[in-house]
C-alpha cells in the first residue's frame, strides 16, 4: 500500500469540487451530512492534512474525525509505529497529539466548517481525563464528540476501558454529564461480547456508536527476533479486518436499532461495495481510514458508487438501505463452525 497522489503547491481544499449526489445527504445525530462517509480518526491529521492533495476535498465527506486528543500533549510511542501486513497495517502511534488546549485554540479556528462536519476524538488514561477533554471540546465549535474507549486505564493497571462493559459505561456516563453535543462511542472489537458493551454505552447516554476500532495484533522480525512494532503490539486496520468489522456492525445493530441509535461502520472500507455491505449490515454512516493512505480519492468513487446503486435499486434515500440485510432463521440457526 503506498500513496501516489500529487501534492498541491498551495494549501487548502479544492473550492470548486462538485458536491456529492443529493441522494447521499442524511441527518446523523441531528447533524447535516452531505455524504455517509466519515474520515476516520488518526488517518487525516486534524482535518487539514489531505486538503493539500490535488483533487481532494473535505466536501466529499459527511464528517471528519480529528486525531485522538488527550488532556496534555503526548509524544507517542517509540518507532516503528506502523507496519504493513497482507491487506492491512498495524499501528501503534501512541496517541501523539498536541493536547486539547492547543487543538481548540490553534487548530479548530483553521478548519473550514462550511465544508463538512468536524468531530473530536477524545482519549484519556483516566475517567477524569476523558471528562476534562470532553468539557473543553463542549465549549468549542466542534460539531460532535467521539470517545475512544480503547485507551488503557492507568488506574486499573493498563487494561483498556473499552474491553469491559462496566468501564465503558462509566466513561460514557461521565462524558455525557459534561456535554450536550452529540456523543459517539467508538467500540473496541477486542472484547468478548460487543453487544453487551453497546447496550451499556447506549444506556449511559451515547447518541451513536462507531464500530469498530482496530483489532490488536503483532508482527515479528525473524532475523532479529524482535517485534516490528516498537510498542510490541499494534492495532490492525485496513481490508484485513473488514469481515470482522462487518459482523460486529451486524451484531451491534441488533442492539442499537430499537433505540434509534445510529452506527458509523468502519474497518477496511475501500470501495462503494464495501460501504454498501456495511450499510446493509446496519451502518447509517461509513468510515474510511487506512484506504486513504494508498487511495486518497477513495471518497469520490465511494460516493459515486453508492449513488449509482441507490438509483439502480429505485431508492431515493440512503436510509432506506440501512439494516436491510436479508437473514432468516435458517441462517441464524446454522452451526458456528465447520
Ligand atoms: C495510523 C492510525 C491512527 C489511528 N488513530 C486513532 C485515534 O487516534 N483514535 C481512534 O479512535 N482511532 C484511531 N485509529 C483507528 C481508525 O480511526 C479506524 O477506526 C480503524 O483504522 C479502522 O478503520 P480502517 O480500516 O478504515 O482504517 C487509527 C488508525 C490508524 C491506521
Amino acid at each position: 500500500m503506498h500513496a501516489m497522489a500529487s501534492v498541491k503547491p498551495e494549501t487548502c481544499g479544492a473550492g470548486a469540487a462538485a458536491q456529492p449526489d443529493a441522494l447521499l445527504r442524511l441527518k446523523f445525530c441531528g447533524l447535516d451530512f452531505a455524504s455517509p462517509i466519515v474520515l476516520l480518526s488518526g488517518c487525516v491529521g486534524f482535518g487539514e492534512e489531505y486538503t493539500r492533495i490535488e483533487g481532494f476535498s473535505n466536501r466529499d465527506a459527511g464528517a471528519i474525525v480529528l486525531k485522538g486528543t488527550t488532556g496534555k500533549p503526548r509524544l507517542g510511542n517509540p518507532p516503528h509505529r506502523i507496519y504493513e501486513t497482507p491487506a492491512g497495517m498495524l499501528n501503534a502511534i501512541g496517541l501523539q497529539n498536541p493536547g486539547v488546549e492547543h487543538v481548540v485554540r490553534n487548530i479548530l479556528p483553521q478548519l473550514d466548517f462550511s465544508e463538512t462536519r468536524f468531530i473530536a476524538n477524545v482519549s484519556g488514561s483516566t475517567i477524569e481525563e476523558y471528562v476534562e477533554v470532553t468539557r473543553r471540546f463542549d465549549a468549542s465549535p466542534i460539531d460532535a464528540i467521539e470517545i475512544n474507549i480503547s485507551c488503557p486505564n492507568v488506574k486499573e493497571g493498563g487494561v483498556a476501558f473499552g474491553n469491559y462493559p462496566d468501564m465503558s459505561a462509566q466513561v460514557v456516563a461521565a462524558c455525557r454529564r459534561v456535554t450536550q453535543k452529540p456523543l459517539i462511542t467508538k467500540l473496541s472489537p477486542n472484547q468478548t461480547d460487543i453487544r453487551e458493551n453497546a447496550r451499556r454505552c447506549i444506556e449511559a447516554g451515547s447518541d451513536a456508536l462507531a464500530v469498530i476500532n482496530t483489532v490488536m495484533g503483532m508482527a515479528i522480525d525473524v532475523e532479529t527476533r524482535r517485534p516490528f512494532i516498537g510498542n510490541l503490539q499494534g492495532g490492525l486496520s485496513g481490508p484485513a479486518i473488514k469481515p470482522i468489522a462487518l459482523l460486529k456492525v451486524h451484531q451491534v445493530y441488533e442492539v442499537a436499532r430499537p433505540h434509534g441509535v445510529p452506527i458509523i461502520g468502519q474497518g477496511g472500507i475501500t470501495t462503494a461495495t464495501d460501504a454498501l455491505e456495511f450499510i446493509m449490515a446496519g451502518a447509517t454512516a461509513i468510515g474510511v481510514g487506512t484506504a486513504l493512505f494508498y487511495e486518497p480519492m477513495a471518497c469520490k468513487s465511494i460516493n459515486a458508487g453508492i449513488a449509482e446503486y441507490l438509483k439502480a435499486q429505485g431508492l431515493d434515500n440512503l436510509l432506506q438501505l440501512v439494516g436491510t440485510l436479508r437473514t432468516g432463521r435458517d441462517i441464524e440457526d446454522s452451526p458456528l463452525c465447520g
